[in-house]
């Protein structure tokens, strides 16, 4: 009971804050400064290095009403085709603005659905991207499957090109609400897919769930989660079901009065944390699970986990290229987005060399928020030791941030020397805490839930 007053008093089940999946958070990229920079920040990358790839596909043969991706319906291949070819023409331009020997470490096709391709089409797709990268030895291969959209023989094209983790869409399996989040896939489709997979040799298996669905309960998750953990999945990301319908116009489809409120998400989002931790998963950040010899809890050991556009990482690549529409690279410098549009990206492609569109330009004080807030996010802390090695002339922000967060979140740090860290009790409070040193936060419609 105290727990749930201390988390009100501090505004949990009334704030909406940024994911922070990146600071500063996405729809703070400015116009043109993608375009203006891309170029110049591929072939900025030392020659030699690794890179971390992503490839996005914005396509769906069916658009559920709950899903705030960026994607697009179709009922057949031909767009889906078509826009194949023009990545594979970006693929080709980007290998030539990056400089000489450079080898990927991570491959993730995410999406929309990276399984609507047909087997020709992904063969093709990551033979082009195979003939213009090498790879890492400890090269890791990753694709988000959905178990409805997802025919063996496009499995075993993808397995047959090495890849080592996937990413499987589950949700929830209670058909009620199934059906209110316009989205019907069986307990049986689910294992298929994970038999598949794992008798292929793949090694990790991901899996998405969301809390705070319509006619979501406690009784009704907990069967899920119980169906969930016989699959024994490697990892796990539960979370928080975002209720933007001002932002991803279908979710008008999903009826407000159905969905649980703020008190019953959290209730549902310890109810998940605390059956996955009783099977011994280790709990990764705000919603990842991990097993423990699994590489995520493994950095998670060593505080070297990080955030990007996917949740939570082990990769420590400096440098993110994400290839097709939307797609969101990560430099040193700052963040590059591809043109958002299909027809807007496949014209600039067409047109103009690179599809880079909005950006964001880092600055010193960026940087070192940046690493706050993923300090925060990843390791629930703010070491200001070790924000002063790397940022030696901020003491006096850093020390200014210190005093401002312990009296703004009283009795919810643990504190020390050097060093802020939320205390268990405060956890949730993270994203909350995180947007007290965000330089860009504003009104609070643009974002979803806490909790
Ligand atoms: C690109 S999507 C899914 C991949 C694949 N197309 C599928 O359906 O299985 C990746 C994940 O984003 C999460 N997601 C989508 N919409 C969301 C929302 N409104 N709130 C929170 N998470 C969401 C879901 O858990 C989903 O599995
Ligand atoms: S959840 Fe997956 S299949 Fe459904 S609309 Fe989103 S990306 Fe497409």
């Amino acid at each position: 009971m105290e727990k749930m007053k201390h988390l009100q008093d501090n505004g949990l089940f009334d704030a909406q804050v940024p994911r922070y999946t990146s600071y500063p958070p996405a729809n703070h990229f400015q116009v043109d400064v993608g375009r203006k920079n891309q170029a110049r920040w591929l072939a900025a990358v030392p020659a030699n290095s690794s890179i971390s790839l992503y490839i996005h596909i914005p396509f769906c043969k069916r658009l559920c009403w709950f899903c705030a991706c960026r994607t697009q319906g179709t009922k057949t291949l031909r767009p889906v085709d078509a826009y194949v070819e023009y990545l594979k023409q970006e693929l080709t331009k980007v290998r030539t603005a990056l400089p000489d020997l450079i080898k990927i470490s991570r491959l993730h096709l995410g999406g929309g659905t990276p399984t609507i391709l047909s087997p020709e089409t992904m063969k093709s797709l990551l033979t082009s991207v195979f003939d213009r990268f090498d790879v890492e030895k400890e090269f890791e291969f990753s694709v988000e499957i959905d178990p409805t959209e997802a025919s063996d023989a496009l499995l075993q094209v993808l397995v047959g090109f090495g890849m080592n983790r996937a990413s499987i869409g589950v949700q929830d399996f209670s058909e009620k609400t199934q059906q209110a989040i316009g989205r019907l896939q069986s307990v049986e489709q689910t294992k298929n897919v994970v038999s598949f997979l794992r008798n292929r040799g793949v090694q990790s298996l991901n899996m998405d769930l969301l809390y705070g669905l319509p006619h979501q309960t406690s009784e009704t998750f907990r069967k899920t989660l119980e169906e969930v953990a016989k699959m024994m999945p490697d990892r796990l990301a539960i979370y928080g079901y975002a209720h933007v319908p001002w932002m991803s116009k279908r979710q008008v489809m999903i009826k407000q009065e159905h969905l649980p409120d703020n008190i019953q998400r959290y209730e549902l989002s310890e109810i998940a944390r605390k059956a996955f931790v009783a099977k011994g998963y280790v709990p990764i950040g705000i919603d990842h699970f991990a097993l423990p010899e699994d590489g995520l809890s493994i950095a998670n050991n060593s505080n070297q986990i990080r955030r990007n556009f996917q949740g939570y990482t082990d990769d420590n690549a400096t440098t993110l290229i994400g290839v097709g529409a939307s797609a969101i690279s990560h430099f040193p410098q700052g963040y590059v987005q591809n043109a958002p549009a299909t027809s807007a990206y496949q014209d600039r492609i067409s047109h103009e060399g690179l599809a880079g569109h909005k950006g964001y330009l880092m600055s010193d004080r960026d940087h070192l928020i940046a690493k706050m807030v993923e300090g925060l996010m990843c390791n629930f802390k703010l070491d200001s030791a070790d924000l002063l090695g790397e940022f030696p002339n901020e003491e006096s922000f850093v020390t200014q941030t210190v005093l401002h967060l312990k009296s703004k979140f009283p009795d919810s740090f643990s504190i020390s020397k050097n060093a802020l860290t939320l205390r268990h009790h405060a956890k949730p409070l993270v994203r909350i805490v995180a947007k007290e040193i965000d330089d860009f936060a504003c009104e609070a419609t643009a974002h979803s839930s806490a909790i």
